[in-house]
């Protein structure tokens, strides 16, 4: 059985380099990949519990993922889901070595790589027809938005015949409680409001939220996020009330969620600036 820091050295080379995302990668995909496949891996809890640099007055919270065994050992305010559902990419063989850079940023912003089962999602339909170039793919993803009425099946971005039909080992990043920027459980009220009021170099930490919930909620008819739709809901809650919206027409604005189109980074350096 390889160590763990020989499993990340080797890890992809027999053209199986499969990244999970489950915060931003599921709408701001890796510079380079072939294939979206949406699914889930289980033994994991998704929690805003990470720290980002956001401004240094104002941090924002982005998402980790806590070890569900130790996240029973916690004290914490919301329940937690089977299964933490987001988007795995497979990344080409010539292409890992150019991915892997870009995604080191991570590993600087307190993150750690594991490596888990990814299942795809069930009752998977392809819309996508094949790339004319490898370059051309990505841009599929970004010129098709999911209609949030059509649930029954999930949408993929992969020639139907490379869908793994079964499981596939993953890597993922994981801000793990021993690092820094790991912040254990919040108080949710706390956690919306702080959301609220922090920026970052790409833009409010709310828009990381909403976007997050909007781009679960395509995956698929199963993959919503109690905690994070609880969070949208505190934020819009919030929000409304700031505008003077009070009562039930406050509780009506927080759950009227307006979409928010993909977004691709431009560069490299932009994503330096805002990795979470
Ligand atoms: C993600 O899965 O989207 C992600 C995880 C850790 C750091 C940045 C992004």
């Amino acid at each position: 059985m390889a160590s763990h820091e020989q499993e990340i050295a080797t890890f992809g080379q027999n053209d199986d380099f499969w990244l999970f995302g489950y915060g931003s990668l599921i709408w701001k995909p890796p510079p380079h990949f072939d294939q979206r496949v949406p699914g889930y891996i289980e033994g994991y809890v998704r929690r805003f519990w990470q720290d980002h640099r956001g401004t240094p007055e104002a941090p924002g919270r982005v998402a980790t993922l806590i070890d569900k065994a130790h996240w029973e050992t916690l004290n914490d305010h919301h329940g937690s889901t089977e299964r933490v559902w987001g988007a795995a990419y497979h990344i080409p063989t010539s292409r890992v070595r150019e991915v892997r850079e870009y995604l080191d940023i991570r590993e600087i912003n307190g993150y750690s790589i594991q490596f888990t089962p990814f299942h795809p999602a069930p009752f998977t339909t392809s819309i996508s027809s094949p790339p004319a170039s490898p370059t051309a793919f990505p841009e599929t993803l970004f010129n098709h938005r999911p209609s949030l009425s059509i649930k029954a099946t999930t949408t993929v971005f992969a020639h139907p015949e490379m869908i793994p039909t079964g499981s596939v080992r993953c890597l993922v990043y994981i801000g793990l409680p021993e690092n820094p920027q790991f912040l254990g459980p919040q108080d949710p009220d706390e956690l919306a409001r702080h959301i609220l009021k922090s920026h970052g170099p790409s833009g409010d930490n709310k828009e990381y939220l909403y976007l997050l919930e909007k781009s679960l909620l395509e995956l698929s008819r199963d993959s919503g996020d109690k905690h994070v739709t609880d969070l949208v809901r505190r934020c819009r809650e919030f929000e409304a009330l700031e505008n003077g919206v009070i009562g039930e027409e406050a509780d009506i604005e927080a759950t009227e969620h307006v979409g928010v189109p993909l977004h691709k980074t431009g560069s490299t350096e932009e994503q330096e600036e805002v990795e979470r």
